[in-house]
Order: C-alpha cells, then sequence, then structure tokens
C-alpha cells in the first residue's frame, strides 16, 4: 500500500514518517522509503550520517532512465521526451514492484539497514531556489509520481513518502496517489489550518485523510484536536525521549521506544491496511488519468508538442494482476486470460 505523512514544516512528518517506517521494518515488512520533503531529512532520521544521506541518488536527475525504463513497449508512448510526469501506464508499459530488483532502483534506491532489517530509501533530492519556481519543483516530484502510478504494491508490502503539504502536490494529482494520508498536527491553529486546507482538496477525491497529532502535551491539547478535527483524528503522540536521543544521535534500540508510541505506530498501520483493503483499482487508473488529461490541456500539450491524450490506454487499469504472469517488468498485453494466482515476491511472513 502506499502511505503519505504531510503536514506544516516542522510538525514532525519526518519524525513519524521515520518511526513508521522502523515499525514497519521491525514487523519484518518489505518497505520502500521515499523522501519528497523539500527538506530532505528523510535519510538522516533514518539514521544515516551526513554524508551517507548527501551521497543519496537524486530521483529528479534520474528522470529520463525512470521514464526510458517506465515505458517499455508502450506503443501509445512514442518517446521518453514524450512522457509528463503523469503519462499513466498503459499495455506495454513496464510495472514497479515494491519487492524485485530493477534498473529504477539500481539507479534511484539505496539499502538501508534498520536495526538490521532491509529497507529501500528513495529520495528526490535537495531543492533548490530554483525548483520553488513551478517546472524543477514538479520534475523532482515528478518522479515520485510517475514510480507511483507504475508501482503494483500489494496488501503487505509499504511505499511510504514523506511529503510537502504544497499546492504543487495538488495541481498534479499526486495527493490522490495514496491509500492513506497522515496529516501530521501540532495541537495549533496553523496545525488545524493546513488540516483544512489539505481537506478541501481530498474531498473531492475520495482522498482518505487521518490525522496524526504530535507534540500533544497533555489532555487539552487533544481535546483541541478532537474539537478541531474530530473523528479524522486517529492517534496522537506525545513528546518521545526516544526521538531526542535520535536527534542527539545517540539513537537507541527502536524496541525502546517508549510503548505508547509503538502503539500509535500499531494504529497507522492498522489504518493503512484497511484503506488498502478497500482500494478500488479502477478509481485508481481512473483518477491517475483524469490528472494526466488535466495536465496535457494545461501544459503538456504545449511543451511536447503533441496530444498527449493520445498516451491514454483505455483497456488498461493498474492492478496486481496486471504484473503477476510475465517476466519482470512487463505490463499486460491485449486482453490476456486471467492470470493464476499472484505468487509473492516478498519471503513468507516470519514468526514473530
Ligand atoms: N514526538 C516527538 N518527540 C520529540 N521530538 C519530536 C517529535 N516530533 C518531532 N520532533 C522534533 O521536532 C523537529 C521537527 O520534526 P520534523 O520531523 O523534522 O518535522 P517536519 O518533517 O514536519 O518538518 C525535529 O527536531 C524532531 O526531532
Ligand atoms: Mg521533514
Amino acid at each position: 500500500m502506499k502511505i503519505a505523512f504531510v503536514g506544516k514544516g516542522g510538525s514532525g512528518k519526518t519524525t513519524l514518517s521515520s518511526l513508521f517506517i522502523r515499525h514497519l521494518a521491525a514487523n519484518e515488512a518489505p518497505v520502500i522509503a521515499v523522501d519528497a520533503d523539500i527538506n530532505q531529512h528523510l535519510g538522516a532520521a533514518l539514521g544515516l550520517g551526513e554524508d551517507e544521506a548527501a551521497a543519496l541518488p537524486a530521483m529528479g536527475a534520474h528522470l529520463p532512465l525512470i521514464k526510458e525504463y517506465l515505458r517499455g513497449s508502450n506503443p501509445r508512448i512514442t518517446s521518453a521526451d514524450r512522457m509528463i510526469k503523469t503519462t499513466p501506464p498503459g499495455r506495454g508499459s513496464r510495472l514497479l514492484r515494491v519487492t524485485e530488483d530493477n534498473p529504477v532502483y539500481d539507479a534511484c534506491a539505496r539499502t538501508v539497514l534498520l536495526d538490521g532489517e532491509p529497507v529501500r530509501l528513495m529520495a528526490t533530492g535537495p531543492f533548490t531556489e530554483a525548483d520553488l519556481g513551478v517546472a524543477c519543483y514538479h520534475s523532482k516530484v515528478g518522479a515520485v509520481e510517475l514510480c507511483l502510478n507504475h508501482l503494483v504494491d500489494g496488501p503487505d508490502e509499504y511505499v511510504v513518502v514523506d511529503m510537502t503539504a504544497g499546492s504543487d502536490s495538488f495541481a498534479s494529482g499526486m495527493f490522490t496517489r495514496f491509500d492513506v494520508t497522515f496529516l501530521v498536527a501540532e495541537p495549533t491553529r496553523k496545525g488545524i489550518g493546513v488540516y483544512r486546507q489539505y481537506k478541501e482538496y481530498a474531498r473531492d477525491f475520495g482522498v482518505s485523510l487521518k490525522v496524526v497529532g504530535n507534540k500533544v502535551q497533555g489532555p487539552e491539547d487533544i481535546e483541541f484536536l478532537q474539537d478541531e478535527v474530530g473523528e479524522d483524528l486517529l492517534v496522537t503522540v506525545g513528546h518521545s525521549d526516544w526521538v531526542r536521543a535520535m536527534e542527539k544521535g545517540r539513537p537507541a534500540a527502536f524496541e525502546l521506544l517508549e510503548a505508547t508510541n509503538r502503539l500509535a505506530l500499531q494504529s497507522l498501520q492498522d489504518a493503512a491496511d484497511d484503506s488498502y483493503a478497500h482500494r478500488d483499482w479502477e478509481r485508481y487508473t481512473e483518477q491517475m488519468v483524469g490528472f494526466h488529461l488535466k495536465n496535457a490541456q494545461s501544459w503538456g500539450n504545449a511543451k511536447t508538442g503533441t496530444d498527449l491524450a493520445d498516451q491514454v490506454d483505455p483497456g488498461f487499469v493498474l492492478r496486481e494482476e496486471s504484473a503477476a504472469d510475465r517476466a519482470p517488468g512487463e505490463a499486460a498485453q491485449g486482453d490476456a486470460p486471467v492470470s493464476p494466482p499472484h505468487l509473492p515476491l516478498r519471503p513468507a511472513p516470519q514468526p514473530a
């Protein structure tokens, strides 16, 4: 499943993403962690040293490779240059899976060990001043959007994206790519303000939005959040000494995280699992097509000099079966017969 952490800068998105990723890794779940925040701190929060974090490959810099790989032999996408961040997969496209090896992960992902458990980490790359104008910023986050739209994820596989809650993610459709979006909010008017704005965009697209209260100091903080966000409040997290120790560069083993915070992380996992169980792959595909047509009209057609609506394959639905019975990377061709039961690529769950 695909999970986003969004919220105001400083609210604790990166901290809670990293704790959630550690929690999943401790449960031996396959995880891809993606840092798509303007401030690239996820690597550090997962324990990388400054040099290691700085050496992470930037997805934004590998956009041509990503496009070339994903387009595969899709006849509707005649060249990588004509692929924009919203170009949807179709028959012939290559799809990504969480646990496989492929050229995109080779170029863009690094394995991080969390208490011995491997997690794949990908990062958009640092944003510069110039990126905060429109085009380049989009291309960095666009690399993530392309990957999400080509990623066939199973029920026990997790893709966790730490991202900026900016208007850019609304323009592109990125915000609709997740089974659940955790909005991290401090119990303040500003924190709630970001929630209201997100809710507004999310409403029309059936986005499942859950608020995670952070840096909560007592019952009054919890009451405030309950009053302001009602049933969207999933759980609250207080100050964590474990997090503070990690910030000091003295991380303790994850199993020493405070029990209340471990429970909070489990409720995030439960909420994510529950959302995935309700995923509608057809709607998921329709939405990516909808945003593609919108982006094609507003700038893509002009930029590429073609009608990008032609890239839409009306007979294609992104779903688990579309990747089940063929060589790694190939999407279904024609109306292939219904495939035999999907053999999981991930290792079988280990007993605790
Ligand atoms: N629950 C928490 N307990 C202790 N410190 C926290 C907690 N949540 C966040 N922090 C601290 O607050 C600061 C901002 O958090 P961060 O995750 O970087 O925010 P964001 O990614 O939303 O900008 C960091 O120094 C982080 O360690
Ligand atoms: Mg951050």
